[in-house]
């Protein structure tokens, strides 16, 4: 089932995470991941997410242990393995993935990510890379599930995510009978 809005069925990625290490979706199969885009040069909305989603996973608590959350770059130019681990050391629970120009333009259009670099004087390099803010939630079998807008609190996205792992919403719930 594609999801309304969003246009995700089965989003497939190849990349290399911030150890180096080669990955696509089938290397989560089995967990539910959450995965969110960004930069690491973001001021705002990348701290601002992986802030509150990590305050998301601690509310969790032994559930979190049933998802990966995956943080996928938009600026695959700066954004190198060590630039990813530096930067996630702030944000423990998150793997960083990173990989060609190619590969990360193919990943943010199998999950309908709008993300451009544009000149910025504010930036040591010039330029930043304004990004959707949406987190995605994707089953163990590797199917979108659900999106959380960033406007939704910390609160609201654990409830969100506890009707899935917890609940049983999900892929099993949509099977025709
Ligand atoms: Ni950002």
């Amino acid at each position: 089932m594609t999801a309304p809005g969003t246009g995700l069925d089965r989003p497939s990625f190849s990349l290399v995470d911030h150890d180096g290490t080669p990955v696509t979706e089938q290397t989560y199969r089995g967990h539910w991941t959450l995965v969110f885009f960004g930069f690491t040069h973001c001021k705002v909305v990348c701290p601002r997410a992986l802030g509150k989603l990590s305050a998301v996973l601690d509310e969790l608590g032994e559930t979190a242990g049933e998802l990966r959350p995956l943080y996928i770059t938009v600026d695959p130019d700066r954004d190198t393995p060590q630039a990813l681990r530096d930067f996630l050391r702030a944000f423990p629970r998150f793997t960083g993935l990173t990989g060609s120009a190619d590969a990360v333009e193919r990943v943010k259009g199998e999950f309908r990510v709008f993300a451009r670099r544009r000149d910025d004087p504010d930036d040591p390099d010039g330029y930043s890379v304004p990004h959707t803010a949406i987190t995605y939630l994707i089953s163990p079998e590797g199917k979108y599930a659900h999106h959380f807008p960033d406007a939704l609190t910390a609160a609201e996205i654990t409830a969100g995510i506890r009707a899935f792992v917890v609940g049983g919403r999900g892929e099993s719930f949509r099977k025709p009978r």
